[in-house]
């Protein structure tokens, strides 16, 4: 979607970098430069760089990066004109919307109202007669009118077109209702057929409140064929990925923490019996975009997954997901029940919280993660045991972590803790080894270790690109070096993002409006982390001459490279070093 560009302009002015995300951000200043902690990662030590000269945030741990918009996409989970919009409100800017979005939003509006519509249909077939039968099917898996009306159950008659006859007589389309994914379409002729039929419905709710799909649940084992759950598909409002169910309720909890589960009756049995935290995934594994999600409102995630394999392997799936998200990820273990909602009914609340407040922590699950793979009466398993313990503790960064954990496990295999903590001592040095020699890798390979972190972008011709990066950085810094540029074009950069970038400087250059790079529109956020981490890796004073080789070097005149030895991309790499040492 477009914005006017003299609007992006003047939005940029009126949202300063350093107040973006020092809003979210404790930063400190540091030379030309502010520094904090990471949001988009766990971090203890501040890696993540504001430069407000630049009008850009960079992290040297994880790459992210870009302007103030971008910022506000990352953070807040927003696309792009939605993130306008908010930072257009944050300073009291009218947003000139454009007629390609406004169809599209109005689009969503009406695909909002439409389940909404449908949601209500549900909720009343369940106290009419039809709904006889679901009614006490809810009502004998526990939930009483006010979970019900709180969570908007309802049920989807046994009937090809209850739910069509009732949208059509609110006056929607079957465009929207195709649209919608509440109807199928049948190949043949073309009808339209209610997706959900006789099953118990879920409404889906995001965290602003709409209803964006459903959750339908059998009733009955009439087709053993059937799925037991059946969900909307994706559609204009919905993506499974990116929504939890009860998310809406559990971000206004007050625990401090998300429970996650896997079901849709786990959660709410959950918040029947007073855990208002509980979310559940939409018939999905949890993803990245989950994770960040959660990430919006809390730092911790206690994991209750099924107690069978499939949920085991889900709960070691998810671990590092929410980790990299900056999440602190607790694991509960079911016993004796399959599921909180089993376990809730058969223990209740009261044993429901001490298993809670007993839930071990993420060493604890791995340590007896790997106990469980050895059989410790066999010495050279034990061996084992003690092995691969001793490397998982030796990445402890608390000595008394360390400390305990190699005692229990000292304890455990029948070994001293003085042998344990020699055991730990010798992983941690044979760590440091491995990355001491990664480290020398990457030293004796200095052109690998410049190419891009993102996947999408490869630089094959190393001295051209690196001469396209420095170009780009001097003209954010001084963009009438752009006029020295020998009418260069984007075409002629080897890097094609690069060059895509330096078109779109230009233009506003020429337009006679701010160049940042946060008006650089149409990347992907990896794109602009890249082009953000190029331009704040590349500092120090511009000068004419270094700018004119660069653009000779792009356009292949003269052989006077910027880079052209192994002596300049060492220290290249060395003033990569310093710019990252700055940090502490
Ligand atoms: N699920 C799904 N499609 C299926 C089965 C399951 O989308 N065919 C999703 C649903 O979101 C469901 C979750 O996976 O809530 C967990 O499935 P399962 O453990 O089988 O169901 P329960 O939550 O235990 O459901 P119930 O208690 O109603 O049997
Ligand atoms: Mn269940």
């Amino acid at each position: 979607m477009a914005f006017p560009p003299s609007f992006i302009d003047e939005l940029i002015a009126r949202n300063p970098i350093e107040d973006v995300v020092g809003q979210r951000v404790n930063l400190r200043r540091s030379g030309s430069n502010l520094f904090g902690l990471c949001p988009f990662h766990g971090e203890k030590t501040a890696s993540f760089s504001v430069a407000p000269d630049k009008g850009i945030y960079y992290c040297f741990g994880c790459h992210k990066g870009g302007g103030a918009i971008n910022f506000v996409m990352e953070l807040e989970g927003l696309s792009y004109p939605d993130a306008v919009r908010n930072l257009a409100e944050r300073c009291g800017m009218e947003v000139p919307e454009d007629e390609q979005y406004q169809s599209r939003y109005r689009q969503q509006e009406r695909l909002w109202a439409l389940h909404k519509e449908a949601a209500r249909f549900f909720h009343s077939q369940l106290y009419a007669p039809v709904g006889k039968a679901a009614l006490a099917y809810a009502i004998g898996r526990g939930m009483p009118k006010s979970v019900l009306i709180k969570f908007g159950i309802g049920y989807a008659p046994d009937s090809w077109d209850a739910l069509i006859k009732a949208l059509r007589s609110k006056g929607y389309t079957d465009e929207e209702l195709k649209e919608s994914g509440l109807v199928t379409v049948s190949q043949k002729s073309g009808n339209l057929f209610d997706r959900f039929r006789d099953r118990l419905m879920f409404p889906i709710i995001d965290i602003r409140g709409n209803i964006i799909g459903f959750g339908g649940r059998i009733m009955n084992n009439k087709d053993p064929n059937a799925a037991k759950y059946l969900n909307s598909p994706e559609t204009l409002i919905f993506n499974k990925r990116k929504n939890l169910f009860g998310l809406n309720f559990a971000k206004k909890s007050k625990l401090g923490y998300l429970i996650l589960v896997e079901g849709y009756m786990d959660a709410i049995a959950l918040h029947q019996h007073g855990f208002d935290c509980a979310v559940a995934s939409l018939g999905t594994s949890l993803t990245q975009e989950h994770a960040v999600l959660i990430s919006r409102y809390v730092e911790q995630v206690v994991l209750i997954y099924d107690g069978d394999e499939a949920g085991q392997r889900a709960t070691r799936r998810a671990i590092p997901i929410l980790e990299k998200a900056g999440i602190q990820v607790k694991v509960l273990k079911m016993r004796d029940a399959k599921d909180p909602d089993e376990y809730l009914k058969k223990f209740g609340a009261d044993k429901f919280r001490l298993l809670l407040e007993d839930s071990s922590n993420r060493v604890e699950y791995q340590l007896n993660a790997i106990k469980s793979k050895y059989d410790l009466r066999e010495d050279d398993q034990k061996i084992r045991y003690v092995h691969e313990s001793a490397e998982l503790i030796s990445t402890l960064p608390s000595s008394v972590q360390r400390e305990v954990y190699g005692g229990r496990i000292a304890e455990a295999a029948g070994i001293s803790t003085e042998a344990m903590q020699l055991e730990v001592k010798k992983a941690y040095k044979r760590r440091l080894e491995r990355e001491r020699k990664q480290q020398e890798k990457i030293d004796l390979a200095p052109v690998q270790s410049l190419q891009p972190k993102v996947r999408t972008v490869r630089y094959d011709n190393m001295k051209s690109a690196m001469a396209e990066e420095k170009i780009l950085a001097n003209a954010l810094q001084d963009p009438s070096l752009m006029d020295q540029a020998k009418g260069l074009k984007g075409d002629r950069f080897s890097v094609e993002l690069l060059g895509r970038v330096y078109d779109q400087l230009y233009t506003l250059y020429k337009n006679g409006l701010e160049v940042t790079l946060a008006a650089v529109a149409d990347l992907t956020p990896e794109e602009m982390s890249h082009i953000a981490g190029v331009c704040q890796r590349q500092d120090g004073p511009v000068s004419e001459t270094a700018f004119t080789d660069c653009v000779n070097t792009v356009l292949g005149i003269s052989q006077a490279a910027m880079v052209s030895t192994d002596a300049d991309l060492l220290a290249f790499r060395n003033k990569l070093r310093e710019s990252k040492g700055t940090k502490s």
